[in-house]
C-alpha cells in the first residue's frame, strides 16, 4: 500500500491473512489506545459480521474486509452520519468502475442493480455525550462469482467483477476508498458541515421518493421515503399522511 496518499487513514495499517473479524480486532486495538486512522485489513474473516447479527460472507480472496478507527470530537448521535459518509465515499470510488445501477439503500447498503455489493457496519464506544471510538467496518464483494454466493445470497448479492469492464486491484480500491473517506471525513469534522457527503448520498440514493416497508424487529409498516436528514434519520410519510423519522431499522423497497 505504498500508493496510500492519505494524511491519517491507514498510517497505521495492520494486515492479516485470516482473522475472526476486522471490526473485533480493531475494537480491541481501540481499547488499548490505538490512534485515529488505524486500519485493519484481512484477506479472509472466519466470523465476519453484518448488521443485525447477520454473518458477512468473507471468503479468502473474494472481497475487501477492512475496518477504520475514527475518533471524532462529536456526540454519539453523529455515528449515523459517519455511516452515510462512508457509503458516500465507497460509492464515489465505485462509480469509476460501474457504468450504471449503482445506488445506496438507506442506511448504508450499496447496491448494483438492486443486489448488494458492499455493506458497512459501524460500531461505537462512547461516553454519555462524546464519541470515544467509531469502528467503521467495510465489506466489499470484489471477485465473487455468482456461484460463490450460494442459495441464500444468490438473488440478493453481487460483486464488483460481475459489473465492471475495468481492471480491478483490491489494493488500488483500498487506496481509493481510504482517500475518499478521509476527504469527506476531514471536511465533516473540520468544517462541521455534512453538505458534501449528503449531496453524494442523495445523488446515489435509491430510497428517496420510493414506497418502502419499514422493518423494525417484528414490526413492519408501509411508508413513502421523503428524505434523509443530516443526522442520518429517514424522513417518511405514512399512508395516513403523517410524517415521521426513522432512526434505525431496515427497509425494503416496494417494486412498482
Ligand atoms: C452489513 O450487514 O451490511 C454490514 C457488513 C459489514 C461487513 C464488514 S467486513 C469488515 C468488517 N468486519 C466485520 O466483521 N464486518 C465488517
Amino acid at each position: 500500500l505504498s500508493r496510500l496518499n492519505t494524511k491519517i487513514l491507514g498510517k497505521n495499517l495492520y494486515f492479516y491473512e485470516t482473522i475472526d473479524s476486522t471490526n473485533n480486532e480493531l475494537k480491541k486495538m481501540a481499547a488499548e489506545g490505538a490512534c485515529e486512522g488505524t486500519v485493519v485489513i484481512a484477506l479472509c474473516q472466519t466470523e465476519g459480521r453484518g448488521r443485525r447479527g447477520r454473518r458477512w460472507q468473507s471468503d479468502a480472496g473474494s472481497g475487501i474486509y477492512m475496518s477504520v478507527l475514527l475518533k471524532p470530537d462529536l456526540p454519539p448521535t453523529a455515528v449515523q452520519s459517519i455511516t452515510l459518509l462512508a457509503s458516500s465515499a465507497v460509492c464515489k470510488v465505485l462509480e469509476k468502475y460501474v457504468k450504471s445501477g449503482l445506488g445506496i439503500k438507506w442506511p448504508n447498503d450499496i447496491l448494483i442493480n438492486n443486489k448488494k455489493v458492499c455493506g458497512i457496519l459501524t460500531e461505537m464506544t462512547s461516553e454519555p455525550d462524546k464519541v470515544q471510538a467509531i469502528i467503521l467496518g467495510i465489506g466489499l464483494n470484489v471477485w465473487n462469482r455468482e456461484e460463490d454466493f450460494g442459495d441464500e445470497l444468490k438473488h440478493t448479492a453481487t460483486s464488483l467483477c460481475l459489473n465492471t469492464d475495468r481492471e480491478i486491484s483490491r489494493t488500488q480500491l483500498v487506496v481509493e476508498i481510504l482517500k475518499e473517506l478521509e476527504d469527506l471525513y476531514l471536511n465533516f469534522v473540520e468544517k462541521g458541515s455534512s453538505a458534501k457527503f449528503m449531496d453524494i448520498w442523495r445523488c446515489f440514493s435509491v430510497t428517496i421518493g420510493r414506497d418502502i416497508i419499514v422493518i423494525q424487529g417484528e414490526n413492519r409498516w408501509q411508508a413513502k421515503a421523503l428524505d434523509v436528514l443530516d443526522d442520518g434519520r429517514l424522513l417518511v410519510e405514512t399512508p395516513d399522511g403523517k410524517r415521521q423519522t426513522v432512526l434505525s431499522g431496515e427497509i425494503s423497497i416496494r417494486s412498482c
